[in-house]
């Protein structure tokens, strides 16, 4: 791929945004940002924009945009995503947000947007099953959980549920994503840059499929090289 690639990574809640993520980030040394462990992490720390972020998160509300904005903005004025780009995992979520980005990047833009598509039924079962790591953040599974004990094996921190991983928050961030989130599809699939991807199937077929695209549309010989 080329280096300093941009991308955006869709998909509603469960899609696996951050477990592909994870990946991608790997094997391309890209910076992974993503607002909600963002988010979270400031929750946890207890900052000022953690103490007024909580009630959105727990209500699986999405976040003013221009406190959101004001964060990525920050995010992306450090070195790393200068040279060597970035993978965003989240964001944008809405139209003033997408608008925002582009006027952070100018006079560059994002380079691709990888759309994550699965069918509700099957985000819904993902999220019950879902379980993190309470300090690093490692997503697992109830069908794949850590090795040992509901204990991380990357940093021994305790792998839990989410707390806006109720039925009630997941219904309402289902909800913000058909309204607000889904017409991102549009304008981005308008400006050449969408690229859905099949995100049924396993973890592994799913990378699979993901790098095939990434490869074919950044690599090399690719379009955008
Ligand atoms: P955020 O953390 O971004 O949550 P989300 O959008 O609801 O997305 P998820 O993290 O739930 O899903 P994911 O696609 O990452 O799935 P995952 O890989 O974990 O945001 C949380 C909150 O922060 C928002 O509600 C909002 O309040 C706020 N926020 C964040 N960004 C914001 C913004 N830009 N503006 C305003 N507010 C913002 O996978 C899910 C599960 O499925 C895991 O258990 C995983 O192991 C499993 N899984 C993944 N892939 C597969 C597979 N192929 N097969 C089987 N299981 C799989
Ligand atoms: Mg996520």
């Amino acid at each position: 791929m080329v280096p300093g690639a941009r991308l955006i990574v869709l998909g509603k809640q469960g899609a696996g945004k951050g477990t592909q993520c994870v990946r991608l980030s790997r094997r391309y040394v890209l910076p992974h940002i993503s607002t909600g462990d963002m988010l979270r992490a400031a929750v946890k720390a207890r900052t000022p924009l953690g103490l007024e972020a909580r009630r959105y998160l727990d209500a699986g509300d999405l976040i003013p945009d221009s406190v959101v904005l004001a964060m990525i903005a920050a995010r992306l004025d450090q070195d790393d995503t200068r040279t060597r780009g970035f993978l965003l995992d989240g964001f944008p979520r809405t139209v003033a947000q997408a608008d925002g980005l582009d006027e952070i990047l100018k006079p560059f833009s994002i380079d691709l947007v990888l759309d994550l598509v699965v069918p509700t039924g099957l985000v819904l079962a993902r999220l019950m099953s879902r379980r993190v790591c309470e300090d690093c953040g490692a997503i697992y599974s109830t069908f794949a959980p850590p090795k040992l004990n509901w204990t991380c094996d990357f940093c021994g921190g305790d792998v839990v549920q989410r707390e806006d991983d109720t039925e009630e928050a997941v219904t309402r961030r289902l909800a913000l994503y058909d309204a607000q989130t889904a017409p991102l599809i549009a304008r981005y699939a308008t400006a050449g840059k969408l690229v859905p991807v099949d995100a049924t199937g396993t973890v592994e077929e799913v990378a699979g499929r993901l790098l095939a695209l990434v490869e074919a549309r950044l690599g090399a010989g690719g379009a955008g090289a």
